[in-house]
């Protein structure tokens, strides 16, 4: 009736960025991630006959707003769909800087997905693990696994989950801390206003299933290069789109680091930038690199290093 597990954070390749349905969370697209090692979740699950509804409690404090709703609404869920009849006591520790970009609700819901269902002696296989993880963050249902992963977008509930594609480990994650304060509009709230827009909605879906396709082609031939620049553009495109429906996440020190990361790569050394709801950087390069370029990063932010990570386990 009590269960741990630990989940990291992904960074998207190729972004997740809007849904085709909110009741299932089911997204536009299907997206590419890559698991890191660094920034992750250990969320304590404990079932007790007791209690009148959940609690819980996120790195020590006990939370009742917002937060709570979302995640009484996946334990929900998770009771319906798996028949447990008890309320539980969950406890959470964030290794991760809190709402700056960097998707904790990834590494959070993956963890409560696998101590949920463990507690409750549940045995899933990981592809039903990622499509109920997905219930309570998209971008969960990449963190079941590590390495490369790719979320298919399906059509219901089991046939949108995640697998991992490939096992490339070469990789170095530069995390460029430009603000960690909060987000000024989360990711769920964000997408949702692509749906007034149906023009660009379009435009999105096709320019990503492009993206996608190419992605997939650069993984599959090991070709670093083009996956960075690949990455990198689509990126900027989420953030154009996101710009046309209102809202801003870069700031100048974000736009700071972009144009130093297109003069590191001018000189031959293959960086590429990404970034999701939130001014942060993140640089993906090759691990070799990492001593020739860290000190110029460090120069405009906190620069936090990561490589390539583990999908979810029990602890
Ligand atoms: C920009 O997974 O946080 O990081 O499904 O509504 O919880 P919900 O959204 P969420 O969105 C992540 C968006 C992103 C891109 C990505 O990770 O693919």
């Amino acid at each position: 009736m009590k269960h741990t597990a630990k989940a990291n954070v992904n960074i998207a390749l190729i972004k997740y960025w809007g849904k085709k349905n909110s009741e299932w969370n089911l997204p536009l697209t299907s997206s590419i991630s890559v698991t890191l090692d660094k920034f992750y979740t250990i969320t304590t699950v404990t079932y007790d006959n007791n209690l009148k509804e959940d609690i819980l409690y996120i790195d020590n404090n006990l939370i009742v707003d917002s937060e709570f709703l979302r995640v009484k609404n996946f334990m929900d869920k998770i009771r319906q769909l798996y028949n447990i009849p008890y309320y539980a006591k969950i406890e959470s520790m964030n290794y991760v800087p809190k709402k700056a970009g960097l998707a904790s609700s990834a590494s959070a819901f993956s963890a409560l997905a696998k101590a949920a269902t463990m507690a409750y002696n549940i045995n899933l296989s990981d592809k039903e693990l990622s499509s109920l993880a997905r219930l309570g963050s998209g971008s969960a249902s990449r963190s079941i696994y590590g390495g490369i992963v790719k979320w298919h977008e399906g059509f219901d509930h089991l046939s949108s989950y995640a697998e991992q594609i490939s096992t490339i480990d070469d990789l170095a994650i530069l995390i460029c801390l430009v603000d960690t304060s909060e987000k000024k509009i989360n990711s769920r709230d964000a997408m949702n206003t692509l749906n007034k827009y149906p023009k660009l909605k379009k435009e999105w879906i096709l320019n990503t299933k492009d993206a996608l396709e190419s992605m997939e082609q650069a993984i599959f031939e090991n070709d670093f290069e083009s996956m960075g620049y690949i990455l990198e553009s689509h990126a900027k495109l989420m953030h154009y789109v996101i710009q046309e429906t209102g809202i801003t996440y870069l700031n100048h020190k974000s736009f700071e680091i972009i144009d130093l990361t297109e003069k590191i790569r001018n000189e031959g050394i293959p960086v590429f930038a990404t970034m999701d709801a939130g001014p942060n950087i993140k640089i993906i390069t090759k691990k070799e690199y990492i001593q020739k370029i860290i000190s110029r990063y460090e120069k405009h932010a906190t620069t936090l290093v990561s490589f390539v990570g583990k999908g979810v386990e029990s602890i």
